[in-house]
């Protein structure tokens, strides 16, 4: 079994919902107590062992590349003025170590995905949605890259959702479960309430084989006129092995104005730094 070295974060969307916030920045930059959503989803990444980042970009990114670059003139004032750089510790990585590459146009998950085909090749590679922010320890790739190394083929992140919500959302079929791991038999983007054939729904997180880029060649549009990676990923069931872990942890859809404000709060209360002042003002609310 191949291991998963490759991370592909496809970050190239409008971010509508976050207007006007996201119109000069990008919705990965928003930030949750003091790093932005990319940061975490790299963070993440890396302690699951990867070693090769791949940003799948759009027009007005820019800010995204250049938070994992050097800042000479910050960091010249701020050594001239004796300040600590170990802030910007962790977002410095080996030359080569991120690498980006453009989506022209937004024309959904599936083709950001498939936009990175060369710099993926032929191996498996995991995607990570930045929006979807992971609270958890291990992390929620390193849960999942443990389980790929027992079960190989595709593994996704499934979360339980209320039957009202599933059209928001792919959801599984399921099959035969072990624990946190559940065989996937079958996915479908989106369904209505009265057709999702469960409530068990994809979150952005996925190790897929390097067989769905030709599936993603076909550019078919599915759900909202977009193209879908669930589509493509449903094609692959029954060909490779294919099943959804359970996350130990917690999910914050960042994507979502009131699961941004809810992070912030959640977060904020895991950090020593700024916990006290936040609980004893949510306290005084
Ligand atoms: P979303 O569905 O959240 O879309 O994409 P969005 O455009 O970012 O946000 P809204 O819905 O307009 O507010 C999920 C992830 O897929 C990326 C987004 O950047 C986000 O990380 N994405 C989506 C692309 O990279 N390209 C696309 O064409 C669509």
């Amino acid at each position: 079994m191949k291991p998963v070295r490759k991370a592909v974060f496809p970050v190239a969307g409008l971010g509508t919902r976050f207007l006007p916030a996201t119109k000069a920045i990008p919705k990965e930059m928003l930030t949750v107590v003091d790093r932005p959503l990319i940061q975490y989803a790299v963070d993440e990444a890396r302690e699951a062992g990867i070693e090769q980042m791949i940003f799948v970009t759009g027009r007005g990114k820019g800010a995204l590349e250049d938070h994992f670059d050097i800042a000479y003139e910050l960091e010249a004032v701020m050594k001239g003025r004796g300040k600590s750089l170990d802030p910007l510790e962790i977002t410095r990585f080996p030359p080569g170590a991120i690498q980006s590459v453009r989506q022209q146009e937004p024309l959904g998950l599936g083709h950001a995905v498939w936009c990175a085909r060369d710099l993926v090749g032929d191996e498996p590679f995991a995607v990570l949605l930045p929006d979807d922010l992971m609270v958890g320890s291990p992390g929620c790739l390193a849960q999942m890259v443990q389980a790929y190394e027992k079960v190989g083929g595709n593994v996704v992140c499934v979360q339980e959702v209320p039957r009202e919500r599933t059209a928001s959302y792919g959801i599984i079929t399921p099959g035969a479960r072990d624990g946190r791991l559940t065989e996937v038999r079958g996915l479908v983007e989106k369904p209505k309430p009265e057709e999702a054939p469960s409530t068990l729904s994809v979150v952005g997180r996925y190790i897929l084989q390097p067989e769905i880029m030709s599936l993603l060649d076909r550019h078919e549009k599915g759900a909202g006129g977009e193209i879908q990676l669930t589509d493509s990923m449903a094609a692959l069931i029954g060909t490779q092995p294919f099943h959804g872990v359970a996350f130990d942890g917690e999910r914050h859809d960042c994507g979502d104005k009131t699961g941004f404000v809810v992070a912030n709060i959640a977060l904020a209360l895991r950090r020593d730094d700024v916990a006290p002042a936040v609980r004893a003002f949510i306290a005084g609310l």
